[in-house]
């Protein structure tokens, strides 16, 4: 039996490959900190300090089916971009007076998106992983040619899983 097949060389893998799992999706300490700073300073004025919103402008962020979604694809893009027209959350459609979230891609850096992102995804009762600074980057770049914000029709079209 070679080495890479014994059980305890496949025991190390997996408890290896957990591990730097957990690395990647656990947000740290400093990183919600950033984050609840940037969301005090730039999202609580509409999805307020709760994270309750204020129906029906402004949809909560508090156990959200959108910041739910395994990967945060689709809510970098909103950050980036901005989002405009109806959008129905847990279920419930938000549809007026013209609901629209102003884009913050020119003035927020990944970082600070990333942090951002980490801190609303393990508050208000959700509990997703960690986003971070690459993967908010890599987004932008393949979105560089973007100007227009997202609309729901758009946006359900980028995986969210
Ligand atoms: C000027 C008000 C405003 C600001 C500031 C704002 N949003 Fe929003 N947000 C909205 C509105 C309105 C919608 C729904 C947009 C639509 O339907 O077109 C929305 C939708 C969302 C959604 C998807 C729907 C949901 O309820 O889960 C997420 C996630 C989100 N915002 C996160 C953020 C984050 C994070 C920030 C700060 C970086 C932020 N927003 C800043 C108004 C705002």
């Amino acid at each position: 039996m070679s080495l890479f097949s014994t059980p305890l060389f496949t025991a190390a893998c997996v408890l290896l490959s957990s591990s730097l799992l957990q690395a990647q999706e656990a947000p740290s300490a400093e990183s919600l900190t950033r984050g609840q700073t940037v969301y005090m300073q730039v999202c609580f004025a509409c999805h307020q300090p709760t994270g309750m919103g204020l129906p029906p402008m402004f949809p909560p962020l508090a156990s959200s089916d959108w910041v739910a979604a395994k990967k945060p694809d689709r809510m970098i893009r909103m950050v980036l971009h901005g989002f405009t027209g109806p959008i129905t959350v847990n279920g419930k459609p938000f549809t007026s007076p013209a609901p629209l979230m102003p884009a913050q891609g020119g003035t927020l850096s990944d970082a600070q998106i990333a942090d951002v992102l980490t801190y609303v995804r393990s508050s208000f009762g959700n509990k997703a992983g960690a986003v971070t600074a690459e993967e908010v980057k890599a987004i932008r770049e393949a979105e560089k040619a973007r100007t227009a914000m997202w609309t729901e029709a758009e946006i359900r079209k980028i995986p969210a899983d």
